[in-house]
């Protein structure tokens, strides 16, 4: 069934587990997110990129999504992940999707609180969620570690519905491996007591550290380039597999499909400290 953050990410963060947040682009990784959540019977989310929602590729692809969630017996969000403007978020709303995120990270802090609360306000006029995020994760190097501060700040002024922060991980495969500040996330989660964390970049993050900051408040973990690298991986090794010869499309996609449920599958259990 289709829900949104509010119905799955405070029971996650009270139990101390975290729910996987999955970026998708298409039907056949969909569906393996769909699939490890109906096999494990856990909540997923499953995220658009923004980017998308500059074609027609965005509402699209939110309509199937959104048929897959309600055709599902387990809870599902669709969700716009990295929302670069309010027209992006209209835009993941309009087409249905349950939430969307609104990324000010590289604003100002004021600029950023008065964006995310228009991005908040216009998703609960709507009964959808919207996740925020303070500090700055970045792609490389120049992260902005989110101070205790800002988050509360942030928070109170925005009443969004999950918090990113930035401890330490990056979007993308590690060159090295990362320092996670789990005294950091500690600390905010303390003062934050009942708000939802959000861990960005979550690819290669070691399971030790995933297993720490879900126990300090971190109740959504993302997960795009590790999960685009299997569905990649596995199409390459299918296609290798052809060898010329002549599948049906669907049937050429099915193992595809069963990679990225595996894949999604062991992340959920994971998260869910199963
Ligand atoms: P990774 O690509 O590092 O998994 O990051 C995903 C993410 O944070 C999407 O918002």
């Amino acid at each position: 069934m289709l829900v949104t953050l509010k119905e799955i990410l405070p029971e996650a963060r009270r139990k101390k587990r975290a729910v996987g947040a999955f970026n998708v682009a298409n039907y056949e990784a969909a569906l393996g997110v769909i699939k490890a959540a109906e096999r494990e019977k856990l909540p997923a989310i499953i995220q658009i990129f923004q980017r998308l929602f500059l074609s027609e590729k965005g509402s699209d692809l939110a309509g199937t999504l959104l048929r897959m969630a309600n055709r599902c017996t387990q809870p599902i969000v669709v969700h716009l992940d990295h929302g670069g403007s309010l027209e992006i978020v209209c835009a993941s709303l309009a087409a249905g999707c349950s939430s969307a995120m609104f990324d000010g990270s590289m604003l100002a802090f004021e600029k950023n609180v008065e964006l995310t609360k228009r991005a908040a306000d216009y998703s609960h006029m709507l009964g959808a969620s919207c996740e925020g995020e303070i500090g700055h994760v970045a792609m490389g190097d120049e992260n902005a570690i989110t101070s205790v501060e800002e988050a509360v700040g942030f928070y109170s002024s925005t009443g969004v519905d999950a918090l990113a922060v930035s401890i330490g991980t990056v979007h993308g495969f590690y060159k090295s491996k990362p320092k996670i500040d789990v005294a950091r996330c500690a600390e905010i989660a303390a003062a934050l007591p009942d708000v939802p964390l959000v861990l960005h970049g979550g690819t290669g993050t070691p399971p030790e550290d995933l297993r720490s900051v879900i126990e300090n408040g971190v109740s959504k973990i993302n997960i795009a380039t590790e999960f685009m690298d299997t569905f990649l991986k596995s199409t390459r090794r299918e296609l290798d597999a052809l060898d010329g010869k002549f599948l049906p499309i669907d049937k050429f996609m099915d193992p595809v499909i069963d990679d990225c449920a595996a894949h999604a599958a062991r992340l959920m259990r994971f998260f869910a400290g199963k």
